[in-house]
């Protein structure tokens, strides 16, 4: 028995060596396929109206001081004001479609925002 087996080319072919394309970057396209917002998402288009500027006297976004003595009635007076309305603050910042989690998440991001730790369970 004879081997008679054909040398391997040293170099395959350059077809194959063809550069491969650059990794894609995903990053910020994300698109959230929940039909539920975050509580930034909910914050950066409604509650930022009033609560970034302080308008009517709303307590600021990036204030501590303004939301410490809010934060000490209690979350749960915090989240019953915003679903409710208290003065000027309108129920629900004045959006109806937002669900009582998504107003959750939204205090909680704010608070966040202000340096101010909300309750573990509002993600
Ligand atoms: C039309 C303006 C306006 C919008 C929009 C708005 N707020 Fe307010 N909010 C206010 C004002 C004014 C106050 C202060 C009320 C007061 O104490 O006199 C307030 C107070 C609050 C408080 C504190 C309540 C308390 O018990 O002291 C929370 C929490 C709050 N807002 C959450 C939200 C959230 C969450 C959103 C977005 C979903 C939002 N607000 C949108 C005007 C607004």
């Amino acid at each position: 028995m004879s081997s008679l087996r054909k040398a391997r080319p040293r170099h395959p072919s350059p077809l194959l060596q063809a550069p491969r394309p650059p990794p894609r970057r995903g990053r910020g396209e994300t698109v959230v396929a929940t039909a539920s917002h975050s509580g930034k998402q909910i914050v950066d288009t409604v509650c930022i109206s009033c609560h970034g500027s302080g308008v009517l006297g709303a307590p600021r976004i990036d204030s501590r001081a303004q939301w410490q003595p809010r934060v000490d009635q209690g979350f749960d007076v915090l989240l019953h004001h915003t679903v409710e309305g208290f003065k000027s603050m309108p129920p629900r910042g004045g959006n109806p479609s937002l669900s009582d989690a998504e107003l959750k998440r939204a205090v909680a991001y704010m608070l966040d925002q202000a340096g101010i730790e909300a309750p573990k369970d509002c993600e």
